[in-house]
């Protein structure tokens, strides 16, 4: 690999937020800016001692001077957000890539829908990405320069990009917010060297998926539905957020990127 290929996907030197990054595609995200060379990445989640198995499963994995750092942490209260951004801010002086993957799903007929279930999803969805990314802008900004700006990457889903089967009526509504917030930050940051962008992906194996994905029928079911015919993969999501997170994703601002082997779009 030539020098200048290493220098548009090396993420060598910098500090990366996961939120979500205990399980799922959330550590699949932070292992990949890991291998790519981040020095720090922190991730978070509600359950710490989850949280702290998954940062030192990294951490084990870590080249000298890397270093993974659990803060728990609830996203989907204010409180918990601004908890979350205090202890961040306490530490470090910038940060270079924002992760905003936490995420909830609730499904319920037509007809039974539970309000606090909506509620659970919104704030957890689409909140908590606006406000911690509000609290972290500073420090975004801080770490940004025009050549090589500041990212911030929120999570959508394929279900945010069209009406879906399954009844998840606030999961599918919250990603499509996503994906227009996403839009709306990148507008408002792109004078501030903060880059702001959305991943939409399509099945990916995690807690999430699990009612899906368990049984080998259903999963088959799952993966027929794909048009490429599989659900995703660590590498499919670490090769992407490494790309929006690296420097060859620097003239990238406000898109929604499928990453759903084909859904919604072949
Ligand atoms: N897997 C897929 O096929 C798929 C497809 C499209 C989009 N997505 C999106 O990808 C993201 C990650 O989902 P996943 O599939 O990896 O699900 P997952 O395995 O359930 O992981 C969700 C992560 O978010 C954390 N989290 C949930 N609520 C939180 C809160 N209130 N505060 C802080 N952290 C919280 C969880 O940890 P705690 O429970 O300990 O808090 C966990 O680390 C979500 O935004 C999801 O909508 C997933």
């Amino acid at each position: 690999m030539t020098d200048r290929i290493q220098d548009l996907f090396s993420l060598a030197g910098k500090t990366a937020i996961v939120t979500g990054g205990s399980r799922g595609i959330g550590e699949m995200i932070a292992e990949g800016f890991l291998d790519a060379g981040a020095a720090k990445v922190i991730v978070t989640a509600r359950k710490a001692e989850a949280l702290e198995s998954t940062a030192n499963r990294l951490n084990e994995k870590a080249a000298e001077g890397q270093t993974v750092v659990a803060i728990p942490g609830d996203l989907g209260t204010p409180e918990g957000i601004t908890a979350f951004a205090d202890a961040v801010k306490a530490d470090n002086d910038a940060i270079d890539i924002l992760v905003n993957n936490a995420g909830a799903a609730w499904g319920a007929p037509f007809g039974e829908y539970p309000v606090d279930g909506w509620d659970k999803v919104m704030n957890v969805n689409v909140r908590s990405i606006y406000f911690l990314t509000e609290a972290l802008a500073d420090h975004l900004r801080g770490a940004g320069t025009e050549d090589d700006p500041a990212r911030v990457i929120n999570v959508g889903s394929v279900d945010g990009l069209r009406a879906c089967d399954i009844e998840h009526y606030a999961y599918s509504t919250s990603k499509a917010a996503v994906h227009h917030l996403t839009r709306q930050l990148a507008k408002r940051l792109k004078h501030e060297n903060v880059r702001v962008n959305a991943i939409a992906p399509g099945p990916f194996e995690s807690n999430m998926m699990a009612f899906a994905l368990r049984d080998e029928e259903a999963r088959a079911a799952v993966a027929a539905d794909v048009p490429v015919g599989r659900i995703g993969n660590p590498d499919d999501m670490a090769g992407l957020t490494i790309f929006l997170a690296s420097k060859a994703g620097a003239y990238l601002t406000g898109v929604v990127i499928p990453v759903g082997g084909g859904i919604a779009t072949a």
